[in-house]
């Protein structure tokens, strides 16, 4: 199987990206953790145990880059249906991590954010995470999303719904439903949609994330495995965003014409 990274491509250092197209936003489906521990015939949860250490390297990686909005995809609203055990494990690593990564998340000046049905995780979760989303909330050098129980129709329903209430209680007309409003009903109306998505175990599908805000994000698929995904590997993807050339529907000459004149 392929994945995006272009032929000849040759890893490159952290000073060597170019810091005028740094991605504003880079969105992560961190898969494989199973798959990781299955490799070791060890148990799934130390899979995804070693998972969360792969987390840290990436957001300080990412935050020395110079991205300003990295949202990880931790639990979908399809993984409630994994079996009990390892739901309960990976709510626990969550507390876990979030207890654990709070003085680094204050040091580094990250603030976080929650997208996804928080209220159905366990108390104890929640109020953890309830105070890292205060405690953070006035840091202002990279915002850090996590997507928790999160899945993209079911967001894309409530925003729908949400502004079929408001037109029902007349405090909207039908005329002002388009695609701006529709996006400020969303769950990320407050952060751009992201320039690159990044999915590691070679799996090349979406599984249910960001299905709107993906409209026009780069892809790039590794088969690396995330517990296996570390800085390296964010220098990577950048550096294959990098090469990329994002038309939003034009032709390749309307941009070279639109740089020229920029000059
Ligand atoms: C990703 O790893 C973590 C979550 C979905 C919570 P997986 O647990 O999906 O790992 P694989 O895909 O089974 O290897
Ligand atoms: C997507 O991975 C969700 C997360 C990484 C949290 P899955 O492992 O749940 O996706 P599928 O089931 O293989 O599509
Ligand atoms: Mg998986």
């Amino acid at each position: 199987m392929t994945s995006t990274p272009s032929p000849g491509f040759k890893s490159k250092h952290m000073s060597e990206l170019s810091r005028e197209t740094i991605p504003q936003h880079i969105a992560i489906i961190m898969d494989g953790n199973g798959r990781w521990a299955k490799k070791r015939l060890m148990n799934r949860i130390n899979g995804h145990r070693k998972g969360m250490d792969a987390v840290k390297d990436v957001v300080l990686a990412a935050r020395e880059a110079g991205v300003s909005y990295l949202t990880l995809f931790a639990f979908s609203s399809e993984n409630w249906k994994r079996p009990p055990e390892e739901v309960k494990a990976l709510m626990l690593l969550l507390g876990k991590y979030l207890k654990s990564e709070l003085p680094l998340m204050m040091d580094k000046g990250i603030r976080l954010r929650a997208v996804g049905n928080i209220e159905k995780i366990p108390p104890k979760e929640r109020a953890v995470l309830q105070d890292s989303l205060d405690k953070t909330s006035k840091n202002s050098d990279m915002v850090l999303s996590l997507a928790l129980s999160y899945g993209g129709r079911g967001e894309i329903v409530s925003a729908a719904r949400s502004l079929a209430e408001k037109v029902q209680a007349g405090s909207l007309s039908l005329e002002d439903i388009d695609e701006d409003s529709f996006a400020s009903n969303l769950l990320t109306s407050d952060v751009p949609d992201p320039d690159l998505l990044i999915r590691t175990s070679g799996e090349m599908r979406i599984s249910n994330f960001l299905l709107w805000q993906l409209a026009y994000t780069e892809l790039y698929f590794t088969e690396t495995l995330w517990p296996d995904f570390g800085r390296d590997d964010l220098i990577a993807a950048i550096s294959d965003f990098q090469s990329r050339e994002r038309r939003f529907g034009k032709t390749s000459d309307q941009l070279v014409e639109k740089k020229v004149k920029l000059c």
